[in-house]
């Protein structure tokens, strides 16, 4: 079955349930990992020179699905609260349309959307007809605060809204990447365009490895698990965000996220310092980042980058930080040096 095998369906509507989203067993459309499940919305909904509405900034392989589907981005910047929407474009301006937002512990800004975001968010859509995918891989990941709804579960008490907004997930966060079991809940005319599609990618996701995700999943041992996961990426994000802030002070700007696997920062008081740059130094030291660069469709915020805690030790953490800490202070005696010899 393209949809996929009835066993896992049923479970990922239980998991679904306890995230507060209401969708039956047969209205979820199992995918080759979360990244298909993007692929397969943009390709429902985009044609060449499409403008699709990111986060600024945004997970690097969902802007390069959009990419492929040669899209014109315009990038929502994000604070603390997520991607600010009141910047999207108003009536009577020229309309994405798609919007693409991972609202839970993004990737990579950690960034959770707020309640009255995700309010503002779904009025707009309605009221433009845009589609809104919301991709949450981390939110099961949480381990400070309350959750907010899903976009779909907020959806339905907005007139008009549920038709225009639908949500992926997957199991690679939470138990396993390499199963590559991710799942989509859309309104239905997209889920049959969408199934369509898969069908033409690949017939359906293997069913040996849906039934083995169905079995671990009715073994209950999920529940059992996240607690042990969220309490060591807890550990691990306190460490890290503790030890940056010893090494660095105020050179380095972070919000410490709730949940998820990634700390985003940027260095404020050197905007020209380009974070490429200091990853080679970095390298050298053993430690290794994604700069911020890489996270935009067009690069911004070159003085960023994007940390993951979720496999080092506090104690790898705590050593990486000091090394980062020096790396950067060879970038900038090197970039003064190569301003004082160079000739006025
Ligand atoms: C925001 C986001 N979406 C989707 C994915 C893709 O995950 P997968 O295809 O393994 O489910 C990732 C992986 O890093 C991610 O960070």
């Amino acid at each position: 079955l393209t949809e996929g095998q009835p066993r896992l369906q049923r479970q990922l509507a239980l998991l679904m349930k306890q995230r507060g989203i209401d969708f039956k067993a047969e209205e979820i459309l199992v995918t080759a990992g979360s990244q298909q499940a993007i692929d397969l919305v943009a390709r429902a909904f985009l044609n060449p020179g499409d403008t699709v509405a990111i986060e600024a900034p945004s997970y690097l392989a969902a802007i390069q699905v959009f990419d492929l589907c040669q899209f014109r981005p315009l990038q929502i910047l994000s604070d603390a609260h997520g991607a600010r929407v009141e910047t999207l474009p108003q009536v009577g301006q020229a309309m994405p349309k798609l919007a693409y937002l991972v609202t839970n512990f993004a990737n990579p800004s950690g960034a959770t959307l707020s309640l009255e975001r995700r309010v503002a968010l779904l009025k707009w859509a309605a009221a433009n007809e845009v589609f809104v995918l919301e991709d949450d891989p981390y939110g099961e990941l949480r381990y400070r605060g309350a959750p907010a709804p899903a976009l779909v579960t907020i959806a339905r008490d907005i007139p008009g809204a549920a038709r225009w907004c639908g949500y992926a997930s997957s199991l690679s966060k939470i138990v396993s990447p390499g199963l590559r079991v991710g799942w989509l809940c859309l309104p239905d005319a997209v889920h049959d365009v969408a199934a369509r599609i898969k069908q033409a990618l690949d017939l359906q996701t293997s069913s040996f490895v849906q039934e083995i995700a169905a079995e671990y999943l009715e073994s209950g041992r999920l529940a059992q698990r996240l607690p042990v996961i969220r309490a060591t990426y807890n550990e691990h994000c306190d460490a890290l965000s503790d030890a940056l802030t010893g090494a660095f002070g105020e050179k380095l700007e972070f919000n410490r996220p709730d949940g998820g696997m990634f700390l985003w920062a940027r260095f404020a008081q050197t905007p020209s310092l380009d974070t490429r740059k200091l990853l080679e130094l970095a390298r050298n030291r053993g430690v290794i980042f994604v700069p911020g660069a890489a996270f935009y469709p067009e690069p911004l915020q070159c003085n960023s980058l994007r940390l993951s805690f979720s496999t080092a030790t506090p104690a790898e953490l705590r050593e990486g930080a000091k090394r980062l800490r020096t790396a950067y202070d060879e970038l900038l005696r090197l970039s003064e040096n190569r301003i004082t010899r160079e000739p006025a």
